[in-house]
């Protein structure tokens, strides 16, 4: 099993480091091979996404990805910017599947600025449409064509667009997920979000996602624009299951829940591509303003690390052990900053990856 291991910017590179050792542990035969991507690879190669990063990439069975992106890279014109890194990635490989669950832990019910009754027991799942929509919409530039910046452009423009094999998968995977989670004792709903009351777009999507959903009589559809969605989010986040909605939308909300667990470094996420082939990553980006300091959170990465094993390697009893240890160093009381709460232990990225080895049994 071979893993391509692309720590990128920022804390990209402590939480991999965390991660890599949680893996090294487990003592399964895996092949790891590292390379530079995002603002480093610009640094050294001259390019976010260098063919060879690509090529290692395309190679192996999974992707462990930390995170891309500085400030100091602004000023670049688009195409050479860190997050053209993950976008290429996404594209070249097809990962058009994200899923982005969001767990509240019991330990960590206190951390949300959610009120405790609204948040415990969570676990609702948001699949997130990945290589379609506005991101990769075609005209897309501006009208006074320069590179770099806009000093005087009198227009810029991107393109909304889904076509209906786009949407038919994803949806696929929607319901087979709220079907999976069913057997598991879930509600066996798939809410999709759209826009449709004035998007035409969406109101495709919405049509589409509707006789997709006729293949699953076990499973209940329902529909919600993405404001509304916004809103319920943090008004009653646990009357939703599974999440399905466009690249766009899906990129707003799932920051919004991820939150909803107390901090969005506790976030892993899988991106999928039909061959089962994955790039996992924390559900935060890179952080450069706590870069280097040795305090971010490494479980997010750890826990992406598990969702590998899970979906790509066909590891689950790896997995769950993984899961299972990070559970109990939460239960320990061990918190880096972003979750600590008095009465809890303060502990560094370094440590909580150590703690989550010990933790492994
Ligand atoms: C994410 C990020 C990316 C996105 C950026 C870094 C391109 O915000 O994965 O959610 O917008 O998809
Ligand atoms: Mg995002």
């Amino acid at each position: 099993m071979k893993i391509a291991i692309l720590p990128g910017d920022g804390i990209g590179t402590e939480i991999v480091a965390e991660a890599i050792k949680v893996l090294q542990a487990l003592d399964l035969s895996l092949t790891m091979e590292t390379a530079p991507v995002g603002g480093a690879a610009y640094e050294s190669h001259g390019h976010p996404l260098p063919e060879s990063t690509l090529q290692l990439a395309k190679d192996a069975d999974a992707i462990l990805f930390g995170a891309v992106g500085d400030w100091k890279y602004d000023t670049l014109e688009r195409s050479l910017r860190p997050e053209q890194a993950i976008l290429g990635l996404r594209k070249h490989l097809g990962l058009f599947a994200n899923f982005r669950p969001a767990i509240c832990y019991e330990q960590l019910v206190n951390a949300s600025s959610l009120k405790p009754e609204l948040i415990s027991g969570l676990d609702i799942l948001i699949i997130r449409e990945l290589t379609g929509d506005i991101y990769f919409g075609q005209p897309r530039g501006r009208r006074t064509a320069t590179d770099g910046h806009f000093p005087g452009a009198e227009e810029a423009f991107d393109t909304m667009r889904y076509s209906r094999p786009e949407i038919e998968r994803i949806a696929h995977v929607a319901f087979q997920a709220a079907r999976t989670r069913k057997a598991a004792g879930s509600e066996g709903r798939v809410t999709s979000v759209d826009k449709a009351n004035v998007l035409e777009t969406f109101q495709f999507w919405k049509d589409v996602v509707t006789e997709v959903g006729q293949s699953y009589p076990d499973i209940a559809l329902d529909h919600m624009y993405v404001d509304n969605a916004a809103m319920q989010l943090v008004k009653q986040p646990k009357r939703f299951d599974v999440v399905v909605t466009g690249n766009m939308f899906g990129d707003i909300l799932s920051d919004e829940a991820s939150m909803l667990t107390g901090s969005i470094g506790m976030l892993p996420s899988a991106s999928l591509n039909s061959r089962n082939q994955g790039l996992y990553e924390p559900s935060h980006g890179s952080a450069p303003d706590i870069a280097g300091q040795g305090i971010a959170n490494p479980l997010a990465t750890i826990l992406s690390a598990a969702m590998m094993l899970r979906f790509s390697l066909q590891q689950p009893e790896a997995a769950a052990r993984i899961e299972k240890a990070v559970d109990t160093v939460l239960s320990q009381g061990l918190r880096t900053p972003d979750i600590y709460s008095a009465g809890t232990t303060k502990v560094s990225t370094r440590e909580m990856g150590d703690a989550v080895v010990k933790a492994l049994g």
